[in-house]
């Protein structure tokens, strides 16, 4: 008999917790529900087919060891499931994919990612913290209050792919759109409606990304996306315009929308953390472990889906082959097994690898990105407005996966002369 038939199955996951998660009061502060989850168990049952992980252990061993895979096209097919964002090819993106196709996208999309060619970009970078941070300037200056999320947030991140990728800075605010409205694409719980609007959204996206490829293919440009499509490349059958659009449209919005959130949490953990702010002050050489506590503590990513190849045994607990698990990122970073006193923001924790940009194959192939941006614009925007405050919520969409903030008001206190 198989042993894993023989093993307890999860116990059931708190009553309604989806849809408290997906409440206001949840998308505002999820964590006392996470630990509600964990209570009732370190692996519990979301249903038949689906199980919700929270303890640092099981996250960091599903998303490392290679039994778990992500559920691709074949796993849905074969479940027939609906697949959402057809239109924007999104099964072909890195993240839908399991190895050998997996491996060989991600070889071939690294490149302009790496440390190393991302050094190349820092002066850039820099010159448009500058100019974005010049616009908040303005903003503040002649409203008194400006949108944190449009004017720098969201806008920063956009224009830096546009840098890395060659898309025109001209269509920055297009881009942005699109990054916003295709999010809902990443959320398992997504309603009928927010998916179908995301699909749409997706496959304009999808076709505005196809028509600048073959525009850029009969240049014969010297872009990036002129050199990913090369045409050993495009005969060989490792790349078709196709999968490379999908991919550059995944690139955008996991891009932007994690970038976007991570800046966000900054501003509005310093203002809730005054001391943690001033210690930060006081120690500028510190960002970089700051950046890390405050993914750690509020990631831009708070869950991540895996499926086993086979059957396997987590925490105890008997998993069937193919069963749906959500390896909730967020949980796992506030771990008290794993973190002392999880739940402070603490600049000083010695570094320990939180699960912020995942683990394993797919380990987030824009970490050094990220990284970079947030050492770029953070420590600029505190020295240029050091009494930059929120002036009123930060608007979060319902989501399990993605910690987006759509909008979030801004405004400086004077300084006393
Ligand atoms: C604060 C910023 C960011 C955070 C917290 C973050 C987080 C993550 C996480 C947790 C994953 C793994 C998801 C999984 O295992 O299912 C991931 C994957 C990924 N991220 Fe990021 N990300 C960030 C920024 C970026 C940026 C700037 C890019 C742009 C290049 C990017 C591109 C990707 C890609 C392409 C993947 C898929 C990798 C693969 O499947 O092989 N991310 N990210």
């Amino acid at each position: 008999m198989d042993t894993v038939t023989t093993l307890p199955a999860a116990p059931p996951a708190p009553r309604g917790i989806i849809r408290r998660l997906h409440s206001r009061q949840g998308r505002e502060d999820p964590f006392p529900l996470f630990e509600e989850i964990r209570t009732a168990g370190p692996v519990v049952s979301l249903g038949p087919h689906a199980l919700l992980v929270t303890r640092y252990a099981e996250c960091a061993q599903i998303l490392s060891d290679r039994v778990w895979q992500v559920p691709d096209q074949q796993w849905r097919s074969e479940r027939g499931i609906h697949t959402s964002g057809a239109g924007s090819g999104v099964m072909a993106t890195l993240p839908r994919l399991n190895p050998p196709r997996h491996s060989q996208l991600r070889h071939l999309l690294a490149g302009p990612f790496t440390p190393r060619t991302l050094d190349r970009l820092r002066p850039t970078i820099r010159e448009l913290v500058r100019s974005h941070l010049d616009g908040l300037e303005a903003e503040l200056e002649h409203h008194g209050r400006a949108e944190f999320m449009g004017t720098v947030a969201r806008a920063l991140p956009v224009a830096v792919m546009c840098a890395i990728l060659g898309l025109p800075l001209s269509d920055a605010s297009l881009l942005s759109h699109y990054s916003v409205q295709t999010a809902p694409l990443t959320e398992p719980f997504a309603t009928p409606a927010q998916i179908a609007a995301a699909d749409a959204a997706g496959a304009d996206f999808h076709a505005y990304v196809l028509a600048l490829l073959e525009s850029s293919l009969q240049a014969g440009g010297n872009g990036l996306l002129s050199q990913w499509l090369t045409h050993e490349r495009l005969e060989s059958g490792q790349l078709s315009v196709s999968d490379l659009a999908a991919n550059v449209v995944f690139l955008v919005g996991a891009g932007v929308e994690t970038t976007s959130s991570l800046f966000a949490t900054a501003l509005l953990a310093l203002e809730q953390h005054p001391r943690q702010a001033a210690w930060l002050k006081a120690h500028p050489g510190a960002w970089p472990q700051a950046v890390e506590e405050l993914m750690r503590w509020d990631p831009s990513v708070h869950n991540a889906v895996r499926v086993p190849a086979q059957n396997t045994v987590l925490a105890g607990i008997a998993v069937p082959a193919g069963t749906l698990v959500h390896a909730l990122i967020a949980a796992a970073n506030r771990d008290c097994d794993q973190f002392t006193n999880p739940h402070d923001l603490d600049f000083q924790r010695r570094p320990q690898r939180s699960l912020a940009f995942g683990g394993g194959l797919h380990y987030c192939l824009g970490a050094p990105l990220a990284r970079l941006n947030a050492a770029e614009f953070l420590p600029e925007l505190l020295r240029r407005f050091p009494t930059l405050r929120t002036d009123g919520p930060a608007v979060r969409p319902a989501g399990l996966n993605l910690r987006t903030v759509i909008t979030l008001p801004v405004t400086r206190d004077r300084l006393a002369s």
